[in-house]
């Protein structure tokens, strides 16, 4: 399995920011784990210009799930193909808090991008108050069942969860490593279950407040195959070390 470290940069980012894809590049030219960076909309192109050639892969944060049509102010899949995306983030709490979005909505979305040939990343993970309730595994099972498709129509690699505590995104807590552990084979045992061996296969990261103090015990704990990051990804000096800690895991 090809590990994966991926970067969020959310709503950060504007033309001079790309500076810093050409040092990421330059610092992993050819990295043992594959290297993704999600900027906005604005910057996938010209990103995708400046990676062409190299080892980075770049993604979109989100997509419609439809493929064209009266949505203003949407882009799908297709388009994000188009722009040059080669995965796609799906569901990130952040969406699923500001804009309303259910399991229903990521799994259309998962479906159209499966559809499109890209990478779906599908988030998960639970608040604060049900981490405090002990329904954390009771969530993360509910979400994989309503925002997964039911079968895999792409290879096992081109499905990725991300398991993304809420209140670890931006917060500089992280879950123990044994809770960590204990959501990440639980949901390797859900998927095995659901799509079979295959899903041996599929990449689960771990996101929220991972940086490069942090990384390296991180891809140390079973079933985490990479990492998806926030903050850490929006410089090269602090992301970089993030993909050498993978590349050596
Ligand atoms: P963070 O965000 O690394 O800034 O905590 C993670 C995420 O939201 O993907």
């Amino acid at each position: 399995m090809r590990k994966l470290a991926a970067g969020n940069w959310k709503m950060n980012g504007t033309s001079e920011d790309l500076a810093e894809i050409a040092k990421l590049i330059d610092a992993h030219p050819k990295p043992n784990c594959e290297m993704l960076i999600c900027p906005p909309t604005t910057l996938l192109s010209r990103m995708a210009d400046c990676a062409k050639g190299s080892a980075l892969r770049v993604g979109g944060q989100d997509c419609h799930a439809h493929a064209s049509g009266a949505h203003t102010g949407d882009i799908s899949a297709a388009m994000l193909k188009d722009a040059g995306a080669t995965h796609i983030i799906l569901g990130h709490s952040e969406r699923r808090a500001d804009h309303g979005e259910t399991d229903a909505t990521v799994l259309a979305k998962a479906v159209a991008v499966q559809a499109s040939g890209l990478v779906a990343i599908v988030c998960v993970g639970e608040t604060e108050a049900q981490r405090d309730a002990g329904t954390t595994l009771a969530v993360i099972g509910s979400q994989l069942e309503g925002s997964l498709p039911p079968s895999l129509t792409s290879a096992p690699d081109g499905l990725v969860i991300a398991y993304e505590p809420v209140w670890a995104i931006g917060t500089g807590r992280t879950p123990t490593l044994d809770e960590v552990a204990e959501v990440h084979s639980f949901i390797r045992d859900t998927l095995v279950k659901r799509y079979g061996d295959a899903a041996n296969e599929m990449r689960l990261l771990y996101g929220g407040s991972v940086k490069a103090s942090n990384a390296a015990a991180l891809f140390a704990v079973p079933h985490v195959d990479g990492a998806l990051v926030g903050g850490a990804s929006l410089k090269s000096a602090d992301f970089a070390p993030i993909v050498a800690a993978l590349a050596a895991s």
